[in-house]
Parts: C-alpha cells; sequence; structure tokens
C-alpha cells in the first residue's frame, strides 16, 4: 500500500481541468492506497487574497473533493492550515533548499516575465518548498498532479534526496503521477494554452458552471477547418483537447469515441459531448449542494486534522532531532 498525498489551492473556482488532471485520479487511487488530500489553504495565500472569499473556497473545494466522489472512510481530507506541521517542516527544508534551485521554478519565471518582482511575496518564491513539506511531512511515495505540476515534485524528491545524505535517512523519496490521458487540458478558445481559473471566462469549464454555461462553452470551442473526428495533438489541437475530455468524462477509450464519430461532423460530436458533460457534471453539483452546507462536512474536516496532526506532529519531532533542534 502506498502513501499518496495532493493538493488544490483555493485560489479560485474548480476546473474541469483540475477534475481532469487531478481530481478524477485521487478517485481512482484511493481505493488501493492510504491517501491524503488537501485543500492547500496556505499556498493560495502567497498572492492577495480577500478574506471571506478565500474561507468560503477552501471549504468549496473541500465539498468538491467528496461531491466528486472522495470518500471519507477511505481517504484523509483535511486543511493545510490546520496542520501546524506543514509550516514547520516548511522552514527546515527552506534551510536546506539553494536559492539558485527555486530561480530555476519554472512557474516562477513566468510570473516573474509577466509581473516583474516588485509585487511578487517571498511566499510565491518559496512556495515549492511548502510544497515539499506536504509531500514529504507523509512520507508519500505518489504525487498525482496535472502535467504543470511536474517540476515542484522534482525538486520535492532533490531536497528529500538532499536530506537523507545530510542527516540520514529520514524522508521517502515521492514520485510524481501523472495521467496518460488529461495531463493538461486546454482552454476551449485557445487549445494551445492550460485551461485555468485565469484564463478567459468562454474558454474555462468550472465544475460549478451553470449547465446552459457548460454547453455553450462546449458549442464554441474553438476546432479547425476540417472535419474529422481525430486525435492529433499537433494539427488537430482542438478536436484532440475535446476528445480527452470526452474520454474522461465517458468512461471510453479514444479510439472508440473516434470509431463511433467517423461520420459525424464536429457539430453533432459537440452536442454529444456537451450532454455527457452537462448530465456528468449536474450530478457533481447536486451532491455539492447537499454536502457544502452539512454537519457532515466539517466533520469530516475535524477527523482529516486529526489524522493529518497525529501523523505530521511525529514526523516534526522525528526531523527535529535530525536537526538537532530539540533539547530532549
Ligand atoms: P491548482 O488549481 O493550480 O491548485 O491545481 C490543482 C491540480 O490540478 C494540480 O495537480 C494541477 O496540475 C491540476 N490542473 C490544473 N489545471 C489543469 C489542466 N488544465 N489540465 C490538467 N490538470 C490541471
Ligand atoms: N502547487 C500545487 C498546484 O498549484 C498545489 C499543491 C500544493 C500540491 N501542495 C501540493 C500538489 C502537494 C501536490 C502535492 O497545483
Amino acid at each position: 500500500m502506498k502513501t499518496i498525498f495532493s493538493g488544490i489551492k483555493p485560489s479560485g473556482d474548480l476546473t474541469l481541468g483540475n477534475y481532469i488532471g487531478a481530481i478524477s485520479n485521487f478517485v481512482q487511487l484511493q481505493n488501493e492506497n492510504k491517501c491524503l488530500f488537501c485543500v492547500v489553504d496556505l499556498h493560495a495565500i502567497t498572492v492577495p487574497q480577500e478574506k471571506l472569499e478565500l474561507r468560503k473556497r477552501t471549504k468549496d473545494i473541500a465539498a468538491l473533493y467528496l461531491a466528486c466522489g472522495i470518500d471519507p472512510n477511505k481517504a484523509t481530507i483535511f486543511i493545510q492550515s490546520e496542520v501546524s506541521a506543514h509550516n514547520q517542516l516548511a522552514w527546515i527544508l527552506e534551510c536546506n533548499t539553494y536559492v539558485g534551485e527555486l530561480n530555476r521554478m519554472t512557474q516562477y519565471k513566468d510570473k516573474v516575465l509577466k509581473e516583474g518582482t516588485s509585487a511578487l511575496t517571498s511566499g510565491i518564491y518559496t512556495y515549492p518548498v511548502l510544497m515539499a513539506a506536504d509531500i514529504l511531512l507523509y512520507d508519500s511515495s505518489l504525487v498525482p498532479v496535472g502535467e504543470d505540476q511536474l517540476q515542484h515534485v522534482e525538486i520535492a524528491r532533490d531536497i528529500a534526496v538532499r536530506f537523507n545524505n545530510k542527516y540520514g535517512e529520514t524522508f521517502v523519496i515521492p514520485e510524481h503521477y501523472v495521467p496518460k490521458i488529461g495531463a493538461r487540458i486546454m482552454d476551449l478558445q485557445n487549445p494551445t494554452i492550460k485551461m485555468s481559473k485565469s484564463s478567459s471566462a468562454k474558454g474555462c469549464i468550472l465544475l460549478l458552471d451553470d449547465p446552459k454555461i457548460i454547453r455553450k462553452k462546449i458549442m464554441s470551442a474553438i476546432t479547425d477547418s476540417e472535419s474529422s473526428i481525430k486525435y492529433d495533438i499537433k494539427n488537430k489541437p482542438g478536436i484532440s483537447n475535446l476528445l480527452s475530455i470526452f474520454s474522461i468524462i465517458s468512461n471510453i477509450s479514444i479510439k472508440d469515441l473516434e470509431s463511433q464519430f467517423v461520420n459525424s461532423n464536429y457539430g453533432e460530436f459537440k452536442k454529444a459531448l456537451a450532454d455527457e458533460l452537462v448530465d456528468f457534471i449536474t450530478s457533481i453539483q447536486k451532491r455539492f449542494v447537499e454536502i457544502r452546507n452539512s454537519q457532515q462536512l466539517d466533520d469530516i474536516l475535524d477527523q482529516g486534522a486529526i489524522t493529518a496532526n497525529n501523523i505530521g506532529s511525529r514526523k516534526i519531532k522525528k526531523v527535529y532531532k535530525k536537526v538537532g533542534l530539540l533539547r530532549k
């Protein structure tokens, strides 16, 4: 049995990309592994957040985890800021991470290119170290993420190896788990960029979007001037992206979808996808409404925090001892 850890930031509404790249895999993995799924609110405050909005989104994501099929009897669901060992370990790891390594992080470099450094917090800079702490704290061996997070899992590995060499065997070296299909769901209006909460509204489907809007977004997705429904990322990025979405949602392989729609035009294909997606997301939304304001949600998060705190505080003790921080 492997220990699996992953997290999602409550810095915006959850997208279909988050579901396909991350949550759908969490749901698969929970059956045969020891899983911890976290709402990483400390990561969200690396950029400005409105207090009430952050509080609301944090619970929204926890409720969406459950609505999407994460089972609290199989996995631990909790909020990062409720487990202080994450911050404690992050500091120790920061003292074992080099500035040069952080300078090489592409997400950070992209942000600097776009925004300059004057408004960037040091939290944004050390963000990957807090993420490494999240992962290493629980001796996680597998980290399911979308493609954009690969480099961050890689630096967590580097930090763990270095720490083990310096202080003796302490951390399990984690590996990433990236799905074969759906590791990078693209923007519906610009299939060369990642679908994200910060890209265009029309190009991004939110899990809590109104079904009518979801249908509209799919029907107006950018495709190409041909007419064949074939998976070919290079020449047909729009159709390939829609095929990936269709495949994950319906559990039908891309090959089978290609044969199923061999005589259809793009309009018919999009309509079939929109029907499937609306059905799928509507059932998530129904469960979300039931769970979001229930006492059950708070109970699950309270229990999750207890479990995570137990593991985390034991690990912190070990780490502090290795570094020479505890008197006894
Ligand atoms: P974030 O919303 O940035 O906290 O991302 C949470 C998880 O969703 C991470 O594992 C991301 O890699 C994944 N993710 C976000 N956007 C996409 C996307 N467009 N395609 C696939 N995975 C994604
Ligand atoms: N940085 C990740 C993202 O933006 C979120 C995250 C924080 C995470 N800690 C993690 C993902 C630990 C996996 C494991 O998507």
